[in-house]
Formats: structure tokens, sequence, C-alpha cells
């Protein structure tokens, strides 16, 4: 312990160590009414950090081969101590950070969050939304399993149906006309490089802008409850006599991360292939197309509405047009009123659309 307050204090008399910890998170006051919700952001964070720690165990043994990769992963599943439970931890994360990515949205757009002077949390964390996408759909064809070569024969040929450019898109995407070995080689160096370091990159840029502006005041529980920010100069919204993060609201934290690593480990340990059709555990073969190839739950709305329109291009347009319509939410929704039973086309709108998407969700799961 003595040896452990020496160095605290060797680190602290050259860059001030505990007066920035106090200033950074015990001086950091929040909300009185904040809410449980407040602490999705932080399991996100804690499935990133997950995610990237059994994702660098898996690549010790993991070979991005066409010929060796499915070997490598029945070698991780079958041989290596605890390989089958870092792989499960891995792909039952994806799904969960996917999960939880889609409640801290809901909060943010029910409480209004996403409101002046925060559009660029949102935007970021818009980008941080299709970038987790972009990290599961490239993890996906990893395994090279018959799964992972014809979802990835599927996705990349709907950027076929966009006009002059579509072609020359998914051979760029596949490295050649059709999904083979150079696929996997791209889609490897996306997967553990560029998309995880970007995602790095945008989570600090996240953070940094939910410093710079204050955390906003939940909505509830409020007599006023509209956004008092006019747009015209920079306002810190601090929350004097408010509670402080360290250490109230960081129990709460905790206490979240600890509820999510309950559910988290039921699902690797109880029901752990919930989330692998048959078709996972089978090498990929160009030359046999499985009778049902699905996409990932959270890609499945999106694989319905392409099959709902006569042909790709409209039901391309119509998920890029409500794409953009959520990038820009913030600078369509300008009203000030941010609690959601005083904004009813708000939430008939939100709910509308949370249910279509389920809809076509649950619909593209059983056609
Ligand atoms: C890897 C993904 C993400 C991480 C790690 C992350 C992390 C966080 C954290 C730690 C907070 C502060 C506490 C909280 O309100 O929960 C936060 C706030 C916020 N996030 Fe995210 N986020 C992510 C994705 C998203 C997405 C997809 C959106 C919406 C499109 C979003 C929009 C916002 C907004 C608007 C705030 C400000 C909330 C406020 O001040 O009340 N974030 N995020």
């Amino acid at each position: 312990m003595a040896l452990f307050k020496r160095v605290i204090d060797w680190i602290d008399v050259r860059i001030g160590a505990r007066d920035l910890a106090q200033k950074q998170v015990g001086d950091y006051l929040l909300p009185r009414n904040i809410n449980v919700w407040y602490s999705m952001g932080s399991i996100l964070l804690f499935i990133f950090v997950m995610q990237i720690v059994t994702g660098i165990l898996l690549l010790i043994y993991y070979v991005p081969d066409a010929d060796k990769a499915f070997k490598s992963v029945t070698y991780i599943m079958n041989e290596v101590p605890f390989g089958w439970l870092i792989r499960m931890c891995h792909a039952v994360g994806s799904n969960m950070m996917v999960l939880v990515l889609l409640l801290h949205m809901f909060s943010v757009l029910f409480m209004g969050s996403y409101k002046g002077p925060r559009e660029l949390n949102w935007v970021t964390g818009f980008i941080l939304l299709t970038l987790v996408q972009g990290i599961s759909l490239t993890g996906y064809l990893l395994p090279w399993s018959q799964l992972s070569f014809w979802a990835t024969t599927v996705a990349t040929n709907s950027a076929n149906a966009i006009p002059v450019v579509g072609h020359y898109l998914v051979e760029f995407l596949r490295g050649g006309k059709l999904v083979g070995p150079a696929t996997l080689g791209r889609f490897f160096a996306l997967h553990v490089a560029v998309i995880p370091l970007a995602i790095g990159a945008l989570v600090g840029l996240h953070l940094f802008l939910l410093e710079r502006i204050g955390v906003s005041t939940p909505p509830f529980g409020l007599k006023e409850t509209k956004n008092s920010w006019q747009g015209k100069e920079f306002r810190y919204e601090g929350h004097p006599g408010g509670i402080r993060f360290f250490p109230n609201y960081a129990l709460q934290d905790l206490t979240s991360i600890a509820i999510y690593f309950a559910c988290f480990l039921g699902v690797v340990f109880f029901d752990p292939y919930l989330f692998f059709p048959r078709d996972a555990f089978l090498p990929a073969n160009a030359f046999v197309t499985p009778a049902h190839i699905k996409p990932e739950w959270y890609f499945l709305a999106n694989y319905q509405t392409l099959k709902i329109f006569p042909n790709e291009l409209i039901g391309l347009t119509v998920q890029g047009a409500a794409m953009t319509f959520l990038a820009l939410l913030p600078f369509i929704d300008r009203g000030p009123e941010r609690h959601p039973l005083k904004r009813p086309v708000f939430m008939v709108c939100t709910l509308g659309g949370i249910l279509l998407w389920l809809g076509l969700t649950v619909w593209g799961h059983y056609s």
C-alpha cells in the first residue's frame, strides 16, 4: 500500500493527477433527476473493451486464409484451452453491443437529448452505429463457414442495384467477381484494424463532446421541460447542487454493467448458440447454396425491405432515405420541448418507426 501511494505521489508531483481526477471525476456533477438510462453509454464502453480483449485473444490462433480459416476456428473451439469461451464471448458480445446500442439510442430519442446543442453527440453516435454495423458484417465472414460465405455474397450483391457504379462497387468490396480469398483479406483488415480504430476515435470524440457540453438534464420530474438553450452562444450545462459522478453515479454505472454482464453470461453459458444458425457450423462451399440464408437479426429489417419492393434499387433508396433522416434528426426536429408525452407527433412517428422495424424483423425471420 505504501509503495502504491509512493507511485501515485511520484506521478502526482509530475502531472497533477490528483487534482485532475478530483476535477474530472469527483467534482463532476450530474443532474439530480438523472436516471438509469444514462448508464447505457458506460455499458457500451464496457462491451467495446470486452470485444477488443476477446478479439485480440482470438487473433492468436485465427488464420485469415480461405483454406485455413474454418479449421483455425474449429481448433479454437475444440483444442485451445477456453478457446470456446473466448469465441462465444466475442460472438455473443457483438450481438449484445447492437442491442445495448439500440437501447442507448432510444433513451436519447425519448428524452430529446439529441436536440441542440447536442447535435454533434447524435451525429458522432450515428456514425458509431454504422461502424458497429460494418464491424459485424465484416466479422461475419471471418469464420469462412457456409453462413459467412453466403451471407456476404447476398449482402455485397445488393450493391449491384446502384445504377452505373453498382457492379464496380461489388467488385471493389469483394476484390473480384465473386466472394473469395481476396474478400477475406479485405474484410479481415477492416474488421481487426480499420473499423476498431475508427470506433475508438469516434468514441473519444463522442466523450469529448459530452464533457465539453455537459450531460443533459432528463426531462422527467421537472415542471419546465423545455430546452432553454437559444443557439446563440456556447454554454456549458453544469448541474450545481447535483449528484457527484464519483462515487454516486459510478456505483449506478457499475450496477448496470453487473446486470448486463449477468445477462450476457446467461446467454454464453445457457444458450451459447442463440445467435448461430446451422450453416455457421459447415465450411464455406461456393458450389452449394444453403436453402435459407439469413443475415443477423439486426439486418433482417433491411433484408426484408429489399425483398418487398419490386426492384432492389427502390429498397436501397428507401433505406438510404430512412438512414439519412435518422442521421439528420436533430436538424429536423428543432422544437425546444423535450418531454416525450408533450411531443405527440414525435411519439407517434418514433413508436410507429420502432413497430415497423420490429414487424419487418419478424417478417424477415419467418419469410
Ligand atoms: C459504441 C457506441 C457508443 C458509445 C460507447 C457511447 C457512449 C456514450 C456515453 C458514455 C454517453 C454519456 C452517458 C449516457 O448518456 O449514456 C453517451 C451520451 C450520448 N450518446 Fe452515445 N455512445 C455510443 C453510441 C451512440 C449512438 C448510436 C447514438 C445515437 C445515434 C448516441 C447518442 C448520444 C447522445 C445524443 C448522448 C448525449 C446524452 C446526454 O447528454 O444526455 N450514442 N454516449
